[in-house]
């Protein structure tokens, strides 16, 4: 695809965009005097969808007017209601209904899949991660290797970009796999990485790690909603996901979870709640737990019903217009802006998301004080985010950002930093 510099050819693009009509669907954010924001942060917070408001708005009336009967007579019933997005969320990673529930929150889903997948021995019990992988997943590793006994400078195996490099070679990942051999027992990697945008070859390495004899998990925060992504057919043993992010959930909204179904009839240890029983005998309120088969037996309690539906709203909006056209618009807006960042800033900011494997989310690092830009940044109405000490990140998310906002984001970098 030819790119240009100029504002017209932006505004052309806006007009040819398949998915113009999409924006529509979501209230974009402003400031507190109304001026709209340019809003790069999808990555962060997506948008709020308007049906989200409705949709939350009939559990309240239905909470309302029938109390604990709304489990049944709600207009969606909340005994079932997670199933509604089951559908979706199965689309938007690749998987079998049976293989996603929407449940928790992310570190919490996390914690709950290493409880099952992380089953170390004396001899295979390290974890390979990204160097610079986002905290909490780092927490949740480091405090998994202790609760088994072990050690997690010894455990926790990082890969880091080779000198001199930006980002993780992605034969480098397959060489470590193969390095680490009998003493590996869990990949599990951030797909997209939170810092860098890169993404990694999910297929290659979920069937070097079993052919080394240790599984492979991945947290798609990053990569939910803006990867095309085929967890089943990839045989990933293992993925969670937030919704708040590409997925517009809402602050704190819920995540989900995968567990490929050829773990679905076995019987892998797990932390169990009632929610997670059998659906025939759950209200029999017997002691002894008997699993849902699929991932659906790893829910613990009865989710939040005004978190679902405001997922539910965004999820819509996924599934009707499909991971494929969205996809396929966060490359082509991405790569747009990728273009002007390197027309003109090449000598003043380093693109570190690599181009060939990244998703819709551009990392810089700016050679000389970005900071100075988040004044510039608050001037001019800018949402995107800094990562200390100097990477800035921005999103075009392909359901509402617009090529002239990401022409009028570049022009706006370009004038404060000449
Ligand atoms: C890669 C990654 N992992 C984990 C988290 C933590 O998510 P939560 O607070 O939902 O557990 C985030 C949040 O931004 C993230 O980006």
């Amino acid at each position: 695809m030819e790119f240009r510099t100029d504002k017209e050819f932006a505004k052309e693009f806006d007009k040819n965009d398949p998915l113009s009509h999409t924006r529509e669907l979501f209230h974009m954010p402003h400031t507190k005097s109304g001026s709209p924001y340019l809003y790069f942060a999808g990555h962060s917070l997506g948008v709020m969808p308007k049906k989200a408001k409705d949709y939350i708005g009939e559990e309240l009336e239905d909470w309302a007017e029938f109390g604990v009967e709304g489990h049944f007579d709600a207009r969606h019933p909340w005994l079932p209601y997670h199933e509604n997005l089951t559908k979706m969320q199965a689309h938007i990673v690749g998987a079998k209904e049976s293989e996603v529930v929407t449940m928790n929150t992310l570190t919490v889903n996390l914690h709950l899949m290493m409880v099952s997948f992380y089953r170390p021995s004396k001899t295979r019990y390290k974890i390979l991660i990204e160097n610079n992988t986002f905290p909490s997943d780092k927490y949740a590793v480091d405090s998994q290797a202790k609760f088994h006994g072990f050690d997690p400078s010894d455990t926790i195996v990082e890969l880091c970009p080779r000198p001199g490099e930006l980002t993780v070679d992605p034969e480098q990942v397959l060489e470590t796999i193969d390095k680490l051999g009998d003493e590996l027992a869990l990949v599990m990697l951030g797909n997209c990485n939170y810092l860098s945008g890169q993404y990694f070859d999910i297929e290659a390495i979920t069937k070097k790690a079993h052919e080394k004899g240790a599984l492979a998990g991945f947290n798609l925060a990053h990569g939910a909603g803006n990867l095309k992504l085929d967890l089943h057919k990839h045989n990933v043993d293992f993925a969670v996901w937030c919704g708040y992010k590409y997925l517009n959930s809402g602050p704190g909204g819920l995540a989900a979870a995968f567990v490929h179904e050829n773990h679905a009839a076995g019987d892998l240890p797990r932390f169990c709640g009632w929610w997670g029983h059998d659906k025939e005998s759950r209200f029999k309120m017997g002691p002894d737990f008997k699993g849902i088969e699929g991932a659906q037996g790893w829910q613990l309690s009865n989710p939040p019903i005004f978190q679902l539906a405001s997922l539910r709203s965004s999820l819509e909006i996924f599934y009707e217009n499909t991971m494929d056209r969205i996809v396929e618009k966060g490359h082509q807006i991405t790569n747009y802006m990728e273009y002007l960042f390197e027309s003109k800033l090449a000598d003043k900011a380093q693109v570190i998301s690599p181009s060939g494997s990244r998703g819709s989310m551009l990392c810089l690092r700016f050679k000389n004080n970005p900071k100075k830009l988040l004044e510039v940044f608050k001037d001019e109405n800018v949402i995107c985010d800094f990562r200390e000490p100097d990477i800035l990140r921005m999103t075009p998310a392909p359901l509402y950002n617009t090529y002239s906002e990401v022409h009028k984001l570049v022009e706006i970098i370009e004038e404060h930093t000449s």
